[in-house]
């Protein structure tokens, strides 16, 4: 038999309901299986004067277990039976709160009669991220307490407020410096003695003087501008309920709106991100206890657009970073970029003077490759050139210390190539930051033939140290990402040559909630980036025999059309503001007949969303089938984090699934008959075909077994 996560301990006539379940004590159904057995021990033991709730470890309840939202019985259920039970206790029950009080964690809080923060504490309700609302009856305490207006900003937003916000807030009651458990022993005495100052939140009313008529109104307007985040209206419609009606009713209105949230197809995105992102951080095969390597210290060769940002992404970590530059004047210009980053940073107010004159003071600069010899990591960060990617590997392989990982940061190139020129091919991996590299999640982590499973394993974990979601990658032509990309970019390209706009384009997949349509992207991107990758590729023989192929692109950076550097690319720009270019439009009508593409007169737009993303999908499902990415989540989370693919689709491959596998295949094969298949464009990959082929018996909730793992 298990011993149970909580336990009832007694101190000084008082019980202490003790919760231990590392990492962050999350309310599993255990737990609050062991929190119902602690209390009815309590409730059996009237010589107890009070009641103070703590959790072991680094802190308080950090959430509910996720994996169990998926289970009614359980939110809805036990856990809501036991707040209730435990707010009605006539003894008072003071909630002893460290660390990060969030969801499950915070409505546990709410439901006791006090509460005593120490100073690291940070409270909040971060379901909607999830796409939920709080279940646990957060929406109707926490308007209660905090006023309507604060709860439904956190609950909207998730955002964690620090103990002094919290105490300002009323959401706790009272700090202390010292042991928190002490001081909740005290108050809870105190309390016993004086039960009239004992307050139970589900009896207050939210207090409305100062909240304008029209509050709910406003709130649920700006809500329902945000269609692909339902949560957010059921958040107003329970703030409405909490405002409105008694605390049991608030209940059924907020238990009707968490069931509607838990079956909504974006919290089913979310959640599955959720997981797909912690899943993409284990690597199949390489055992927990593997000894990683030690990185205290980091080279960066090459202080361009994204050596300055490698830099500025491991200063910021806290690690002393030297760069390396093959001139004075490049290595000014880069110190220039990172110090004027951090300027701009400290301009808004998220850095202080001194922090920017610390992190700059961990940025060392020198012209001498020397100088890497004691970096237990150097990312190389140099132009997209091979010959010279491998003159600077061989340098790097002769100058790093034994044991030190050496990186290379290349969006296209063969990894394999550039490692075998170090001679330690074992030492080299690919990280694939994305620009700007300090600001974006994604790391792709790229898994060489000869890449150690040690420095995988490090740079893994490295990535969560420097804040980065890292995904591995096999090596091939562009990765994971850009290897789909060029799929993405290739139909949205043919279809500007049939006459399509890039605002139609970009239009069609931003109205399913991309951040940016492709031509937008490549126009902030450069032109010139894009062309030269397509005319490199083009060099090595890596592209169809298809004269129409990216033409559109390499003929806009013949002509100068940059982008948003140059004022013009896909669009005019007027500032920053993208403009539908006649130019564009004329240049695209030429090609085409130049290639001899037909013009269409009507493009629809289900059809620019299918090509560009059911494309996307094929290539993905070939990604899988060689053993390029390991786990169709992981290149859901690539697409979420690194290409502002949205959130609430939950990526290409949850996609497809959501949409159906078979359904997919056949537009494919649709595609392939009326367009042609002269390229294999459209050949449909065996995996996916198998896939969509097998039986839809559903085998979980909502998964349909045809479908990408
Ligand atoms: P960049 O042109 O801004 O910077 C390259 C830098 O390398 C220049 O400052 C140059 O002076 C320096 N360099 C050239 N030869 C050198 C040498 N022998 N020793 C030291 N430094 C040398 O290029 P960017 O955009 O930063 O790209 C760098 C790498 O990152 C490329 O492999 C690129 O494919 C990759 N990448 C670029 C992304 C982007 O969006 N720009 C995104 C992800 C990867």
């Amino acid at each position: 038999m298990t011993s149970s996560p909580v336990s009832l301990l007694e101190q000084d006539a008082v019980g202490v309901l003790r919760i231990r379940n590392p990492p962050v004590n999350a309310l599993s159904p255990a737990v609050v299986q062991g929190l119902l057995d602690g209390l009815a021990a309590f409730e059996r033991k009237p010589d107890l004067q009070a009641l103070v709730v703590h959790c072991e470890g680094s802190t308080f309840v950090a959430g509910g277990d996720i994996a169990s939202f998926q289970d009614p019985a359980f939110s809805a259920g036990p856990l809501n039976q036991f707040l209730g039970r435990l707010e009605a206790q006539r003894r008072p029950v003071v909630a002893a709160l460290h660390g990060t009080v969030l969801g499950g964690g915070l409505e546990l809080a709410l439901a006791c009669h006090w509460r005593i923060a120490a100073p690291n504490t940070r409270v909040g309700q971060p379901e909607v991220k999830l796409g939920l609302i709080p279940g646990s009856l957060g929406t109707q305490r926490l308007p209660r307490l905090a006023g309507a207006e604060l709860a439904l900003d956190l609950m909207s937003t998730g955002a964690m407020l620090d103990a002094q916000h919290a105490l300002a807030a009323d959401i706790v009651d009272e700090l202390s410096d010292g042991s928190v458990l002490e001081a909740a022993l005290v108050r809870a005495r105190d309390l016993a003695a004086h039960p009239e100052n004992i307050r139970r939140v589900s009896t207050l009313r939210v207090d409305t003087t100062a909240l304008r008529p029209d509050f709910i109104q406003k709130a649920r307007a700006h809500a329902q501008q945000q269609p692909n985040y339902p949560a957010l209206d059921s958040i107003v419609t329970a703030v409405e309920a909490a405002i409105a009606l008694p605390f049991g009713e608030g209940e059924q209105v907020e238990a009707r709106e968490f069931a509607k949230c838990l079956r909504s197809p974006q919290s089913q995105a979310m959640r599955h991100l959720f997981f797909a992102e912690r899943q993409a951080a284990k690597i199949p095969g390489l055992p927990a206890s593997t000894p990683l390597r030690d990185i205290r210290s980091v080279g960066v060769v090459g202080a361009g657009t994204m050596g300055c940002g490698i830099a500025i992404t491991f200063a910021n970590a806290g690690f002393p970073v030297t760069l390396v530059e093959a001139t004075q004047a490049a290595l000014d210009r880069g110190l220039g970029i990172i110090r004027g980053s951090y300027e701009a940073t400290a301009a808004k107010g998220r850095l202080t003077a001194k922090e920017v004159a610390d992190r700059l003071a961990l940025v060392m600069t020198s012209l001498a490759y020397d100088d890497l010899a004691g970096c237990d990591l150097v990312i190389e960060a140099v132009f997209e050139d091979m010959a010279l990617k491998q003159d600077i590997a061989r340098r790097l392989g002769a100058v790093c210390k034994p044991g030190a990982i050496i990186a290379t940061n290349t969006s296209t190139l063969d990894v394999d190539q550039i490692a075998a020129a170090t001679g330690r091919p074992a030492d080299v991996v690919g990280m694939h930051f994305f620009s700007p590299a300090h600001v974006m999640r994604l790391l792709e982590v790229v898994r060489g033939a000869a890449t150690a499973p040690d420095v995988l394993g490090t740079v893994m974990k490295l990535a969560a140290r420097i804040g980065k979601v890292a995904v591995v990658s096999g090596v091939c032509y562009g990765f994971i990402g850009n290897r789909m990309a060029e799929v993405y970019m290739r139909e949205a390209e043919f279809l500007l040559l049939e006459g399509a706009t890039p605002a139609q384009v970009d239009g069609a997949v931003e109205a399913l909630g991309f951040a940016m349509g492709p031509c937008r992207m490549l126009d902030m991107a450069g032109i010139d980036v894009g062309a030269k990758t397509v005319i490199e590729l083009g060099k090595t023989g890596g592209l169809p025999n298809d004269a129409a192929y990216r033409a559109v692109v390499q003929k806009l950076f013949a002509l100068g059309r940059f982008g948003q550097k140059t004022g013009s690319g896909y669009y005019r720009y007027e500032g920053r503001k993208p403009v539908a270019s006649e130019e564009t439009s004329e240049i695209c009508e030429a090609l085409g007949r130049e290639l001899g593409v037909a013009r269409r007169s009507e493009i629809p737009a289900d059809e620019i969303v299918e090509r560009l993303l059911f494309g996307m999908v094929n290539e993905g499902a070939r990604i899988l089938e060689e053993g390029i990415a390991y786990r169709a989540g992981d290149i859901d989370v690539v697409w979420t984090a690194g290409y502002g693919f949205p959130d609430h689709r939950g990526g290409p491959m949850h996609m497809a699934n959501a949409v159906g596998l078979a359904h997919v295949v056949d537009r494919l094969d649709h595609y392939a008959r009326v367009r042609g298949n002269a390229h294999g464009y459209w050949t449909v990959s065996p995996l996916l075909r198998s896939l969509a082929a097998e039986p839809s018996v559903l085998s979980g909730p909502s998964r349909p077994a045809c479908a990408f793992r």
